[in-house]
């Protein structure tokens, strides 16, 4: 005997947001175990949809199977737009506010621990309390936070990889990780969305960027040590300095060398680059083998090759 099909309740709205056409065939519901067929895939339904909803109709039906591939195909859109530099700051916003939970799916799918994603939001949560009221950073974090919100939200997915990868290490403790969390957050408070627009593009070639850009590392550590202010952890500071530094000369400003890169900034910079391979693979179910494959031709000595064996193990 042929297995019984299992049905899922789509949302009417889910189908109005979509003009009134969805990939996958439609369904009502008669009785328990009775289901009638009411539009093929693809139709236009505004119509149709408005007919029933004046019957009264508040529950419409789909195939399970097509509805979650359909799902998953909406969700992986909107998170590589939301990631994209040309999606504008409004749009963003407007994903961010209403789909946070895709993007959390999204990263997780990705290969990040549920356990790791929470943690590190907590993290944030906790930094970013810090340092929106620290006298030095309050005013550019706030700005940062509200002008480059896909910037926010991919530290937030760099924190949660690193606070995996220090999970594979002996001397992980809780004051580091909320030291990668602060870093994550402060590095880019004196960039604007223009900013890293113009770091993507000279991603071959950083001498290009502006001297502002090119030099925001040291200058956000100037701001964070300015007259002489120590409540930032020399952890915290070398993490900012050198989150733009790579082992492949493409890094800026390029002041330290592969073999002399200390540990921490090492993990993030893995963990940075382990995200952007995610994403631009649009957190396909193969995005994680590519990922690794990449960073594995590049991060090869010293304490890069350690963050690239925590990663390994981590994710
Ligand atoms: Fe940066």
């Amino acid at each position: 005997m042929p297995e019984k099909p299992e049905y899922s309740r789509v949302p009417i709205e889910t189908i109005q947001k979509f003009g009134g056409e969805v990939p996958f065939d439609l369904f009502l519901r008669l009785s328990d175990d009775k289901l009638v067929r009411i539009s093929n895939a693809n139709d236009d339904l505004k119509e149709l949809l408005s007919h029933y909803m004046e019957k009264g109709v508040k529950e419409i039906f789909a195939l399970k199977d097509d509805y979650l591939k359909f799902l998953q195909m909406v969700n992986k859109e909107l998170t590589t737009k939301f990631f994209k530099h040309d999606t504008s700051p409004e749009e963003k916003l407007e994903i961010l506010q209403n789909s946070f939970n895709v993007l959390k799916a999204s990263l997780i799918r990705g290969g990040v621990s549920k356990i790791s994603v929470d943690l590190a939001m907590e993290l944030a949560k906790k930094s970013g309390e810090f340092i929106s009221k620290h006298m030095l950073t309050k005013e550019f974090f706030n700005k940062y936070k509200g002008n480059c919100c896909s910037e926010y939200i991919r530290s937030l997915f760099v924190g949660s990889v690193a606070v995996s990868m220090l999970d594979t290490l002996e001397w992980k403790s809780d004051t580091v990780k909320e030291h990668v969390m602060q870093a994550l957050l402060l590095r880019d408070i004196l960039l604007s969305p223009e900013d890293f627009v113009s770091i993507a593009q000279c991603r071959e070639g950083p001498k290009n960027l502006p001297a502002e850009v090119y030099n925001h590392p040291k200058g956000t550590v100037e701001l964070l040590t300015k007259d002489g202010c120590r409540d930032f952890s020399p952890d915290v500071l070398v993490m900012i300095e050198c989150h733009h530094e790579r082992p492949d000369n493409k890094g800026f400003p390029g002041r330290v060398n592969e073999l002399s890169i200390p540990i921490l900034p090492a993990m993030l910079i893995v963990a940075e680059e382990y995200i952007g391979h995610v994403i631009e693979a649009s957190f396909s179910v193969d995005a994680r083998k590519l990922a690794l494959n990449a960073l594995a031709g590049i991060y090869k000595k010293g304490n890069y090759r350690k963050a690239f064996e925590a990663i390994k193990i981590a994710i």
